[in-house]
């Protein structure tokens, strides 16, 4: 580890502004949050968290027991700081209010996935938990204070479950990530100012639904197919896990694309996966990370958010592809 600045250290002394000491208190509680569910991963099995619930979420996806167990880890650790005044969850129909005492201090709203890519629980590969930060209007709020753009995001993050635990997060001036230290339970600041390599040769598709794509995706995966033969000029590499976690977080190490298009499958409840604590919040990091969001037609951090559970549309990583993406859909780049 280069520097051994902790997250608390780091914090303290790199987020300035009017929602600083919110922040930094918030921050604090989500880092615990993230070190608890890190914990009830890593014992899987061995602690009976593993398996799938008979219970359905609001998306009508069987829960895992860890969607369970994450969620309600999140809800209870993020409630202690005092400035969060309301939450809503991938897991939950309905947001969440926080009574008082604990919403005394401040009016922020808590929006998270608390186990992304929970389809990977049983077969023991990388997961992570997602959140972003929004100011609420009111004290008490309602779901309409949730209903806001991406661009309104104060704070964003992600922890990744991986081979080491870290936490990624952006307050709006650069992505910085820290990595926990199972010995002393500390995140350690790891990947200072992370930025998003501009070129790339890989992509991040499940191509299992390409009969059922738009064709400005099916143009854009054919054309790196064809790699140096191709129009591209150059072979691409693909890689697919299946938890957007673990996809974002290569793409802000070493570069590359990721795509959950729409398809005609999907048509009616407009993508797969979540504008505002999935495709927003990752987003934010990405375009601080110096990358690129869009639906194909729309920067996602400029979508009207109607509904706490709205799908999207989502292409993001590094600039020129996206770039050449939203014009394949815009048909600006002619074939
Ligand atoms: P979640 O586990 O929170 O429902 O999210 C899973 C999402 C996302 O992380 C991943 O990219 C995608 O679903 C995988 O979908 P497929 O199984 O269709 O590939
Ligand atoms: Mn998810
Ligand atoms: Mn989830």
């Amino acid at each position: 580890m280069a520097e051994h600045i902790t997250i608390t250290e780091f914090l303290l002394k790199h987020v300035t502004g009017e929602h600083s000491l919110a922040l930094t208190s918030m921050l604090k509680d989500i880092a615990d949050a993230c070190k608890k569910i890190a914990l009830a991963i890593d014992q899987g099995a061995l602690a009976g968290n593993m398996g799938s619930l008979a219970s359905e979420n609001v998306q009508g996806e069987v829960q895992k027991a860890l969607d369970v167990i994450t969620n309600d880890i999140f809800i209870e650790t993020n409630q202690q700081s005092g400035y969060v005044a309301g939450m809503a969850s991938e897991e939950m129909d309905d947001i969440i209010q926080i009574a008082e005492p604990q919403r005394q201090k401040g009016q922020y709203l808590l929006l998270f996935d608390p186990l992304d890519g929970s389809s990977n629980v049983n077969v023991n590969i990388s997961v992570g938990t997602i959140f972003s930060i929004l100011k609420s209007a009111n004290a008490k709020p309602v779901l309409a204070d949730f209903l806001q753009a991406g661009t309104e995001q104060i704070c964003a993050g992600y922890a990744l479950y991986g081979t080491s635990t870290m936490l990624v997060l952006t307050t709006g001036h650069g992505v910085n990530g820290f990595t926990l230290d199972v010995a002393s339970g500390e995140f350690y600041l790891s990947h200072p100012e992370i930025k998003v390599p501009v070129d790339t040769q890989e992509f991040a598709i499940n191509m299992s639904n390409y009969r059922f794509w738009q064709e400005p995706v099916q143009r854009y995966i054919d054309e790196c197919l064809q790699g140096a033969e191709g129009i591209r000029k150059k072979d691409f590499n693909m890689r697919w896990v299946a938890s957007m976690v673990a996809e974002v977080h290569r793409i802000l190490v070493r570069g590359g694309v990721f795509m959950y298009p729409i398809d005609s499958k999907l048509q009616l409840k407009g993508g797969k996966l979540r504008l505002m604590y999935e495709a927003n919040p990752m987003s934010f990091i990405i375009e601080q990370a110096g990358g690129a969001a869009t639906t194909g037609i729309q920067r996602i951090l400029e979508v009207h958010s109607n509904a706490l559970h709205q799908r999207v549309p989502v292409m993001m990583g590094s600039r020129k592809e996206i770039e050449r993406i939203a014009a394949y859909h815009s048909k600006k780049i002619a074939h």
